[in-house]
Order: C-alpha cells, then sequence, then structure tokens
C-alpha cells in the first residue's frame, strides 16, 4: 500500500497535525510493515509560484498549445506533483487551521495540481475525479473549540473541513474520514494531543 501524506504544517516537532498524523503513521506501519508513505511537505517542497508562466502553461495544455521552455519546466514539475496522487492508494492530510480555513501553502499546492486533465475531468456538464482512491483521511487541528460564539453557530466558523473534505472527493477519494481535534493551544494542547494520537491510532485499524 502507499499513502501519500500531506504535510501543511510548517511547524515540524512541535506541530499537533504531524503529532497526530505521526502516531497513525506508527500505528499503521505496525499493521502492514510493507507501506510506503510518501510524504509531500508542502513548506518543504519548493512548490512553484502559480504565477503567469504556470498559469499560461495550464491554458496551453487544456487547449493543445505549443508550450515554450519556461512553461513546459513548470508542467513538468505540476505534473510531477500531481503523479504523487497517482501513485497513491490512500491519501493522508493534516491540516491546521488559519484563519478559520486552512495554510494558504496547502492552497498552493490544491492550486497546482488540481486541473481538468490532471485530478479531475470533465464531461459535458459532468464533472468527475481523475483517481480512484478508496480511502482518505484528514486530520484537521484547531487551537480553540468553537461553541455558539456571539450568537453565531459553529459551522459559520469552520471553512476547514467542508474544503478540505470536498476538494479530496472531487479529485476521487471516494471515502473520507476527518478527525478534528481542538484546543491544540493553550493550558489544553498536551491533553488534546494525546487524545487527538489515540484516535489516530485507532484510525489505523482498519485504513
Ligand atoms: C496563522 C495562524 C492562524 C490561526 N488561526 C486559527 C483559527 O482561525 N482558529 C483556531 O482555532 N486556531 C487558529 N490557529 C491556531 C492553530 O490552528 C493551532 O495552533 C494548530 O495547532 C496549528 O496546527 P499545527 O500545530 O499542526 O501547526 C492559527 C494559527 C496560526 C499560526
Amino acid at each position: 500500500m502507499r499513502v501519500l501524506n500531506i504535510v501543511s504544517s510548517p511547524r515540524g516537532d512541535r506541530s499537533a497535525s504531524v503529532a497526530v498524523a505521526d502516531a497513525f503513521f506508527e500505528a499503521l506501519r505496525v499493521r502492514h510493515p510493507d507501506v510506503q508513505v510518501d510524504t509531500l511537505d508542502v513548506w518543504a517542497e519548493a512548490l512553484p509560484e502559480f504565477d503567469e508562466r504556470a498559469s499560461s502553461a495550464k491554458y496551453k495544455a487544456a487547449r493543445g498549445g505549443d508550450l515554450d521552455e519556461a512553461e513546459r519546466a513548470v508542467w513538468a514539475t505540476i505534473r510531477g506533483l500531481a503523479d504523487r496522487f497517482r501513485l497513491a492508494d490512500r491519501i493522508v492530510v493534516g491540516v491546521p487551521m488559519w484563519n478559520w480555513a486552512y495554510p494558504y501553502k496547502l492552497k498552493q499546492l490544491i492550486d497546482l495540481v488540481t486541473h481538468r486533465g490532471l485530478l479531475f475531468e470533465v464531461k459535458g456538464d459532468t464533472i468527475g475525479p481523475s483517481l480512484d482512491v478508496p480511502l482518505g483521511i484528514a486530520f484537521l487541528v484547531r487551537g480553540q473549540a468553537y461553541p455558539e460564539w456571539g450568537g453565531r453557530p459553529p459551522k459559520e466558523f469552520d471553512h476547514q473541513s467542508s474544503y478540505i473534505d470536498f476538494w479530496l472527493r472531487l479529485i476521487g477519494v471516494r471515502e473520507v474520514r476527518t478527525l478534528v481535534v481542538e484546543h491544540t493551544w493553550g493550558d489544553l494542547a498536551g491533553p488534546a494531543v494525546e487524545w487527538g494520537r489515540a484516535q489516530a491510532r485507532a484510525m489505523a485499524a482498519d485504513f
């Protein structure tokens, strides 16, 4: 089994999402010693900007136009990143909540790889995935919890889970399991992360 492990916290050893994902992979390796984990750390990967050159490559690739040398180079990098998704039997993504959503570096990766003809297809008026990945997990961590706040329901503060779930399903992850770990900053952080690690270990049992 090959698992793509997307890391989107820049905090390394101090990261709650990395600690939770690490517990998951430790447990998974016990059950599946042959598991191959491809870790795609969006902060370490030197992702190209999705700039004018990359945009031009995308539109030319879509229309079958001739890419110049610089466009070919960036498009090859983008295809290389998308190939790592294609090779995966499972996808795991660790996501810190940043401003009620997710880190911009993760969105950079999403914008780099999520194109018609790469990770999804459009046929007529139907949009469908390019991947066929049976299962994925999103480890979602948040500094605090969201009870009713100033008369606003918790859902209003969550622009993290719905997009990550939507994106994974759109590209072809058939079942997306989610673990939300709250209170990962402040006094409650220690027990919160330990709780998350225990839940993650349990999730490795039928992955
Ligand atoms: C730029 C930034 C924005 C954040 N925004 C939120 C937020 O909107 N809501 C929240 O609950 N926590 C927020 N936090 C706290 C993080 O979600 C929390 O520290 C989490 O543990 C970060 O994940 P990590 O430990 O894997 O890096 C923010 C942290 C940073 C650095």
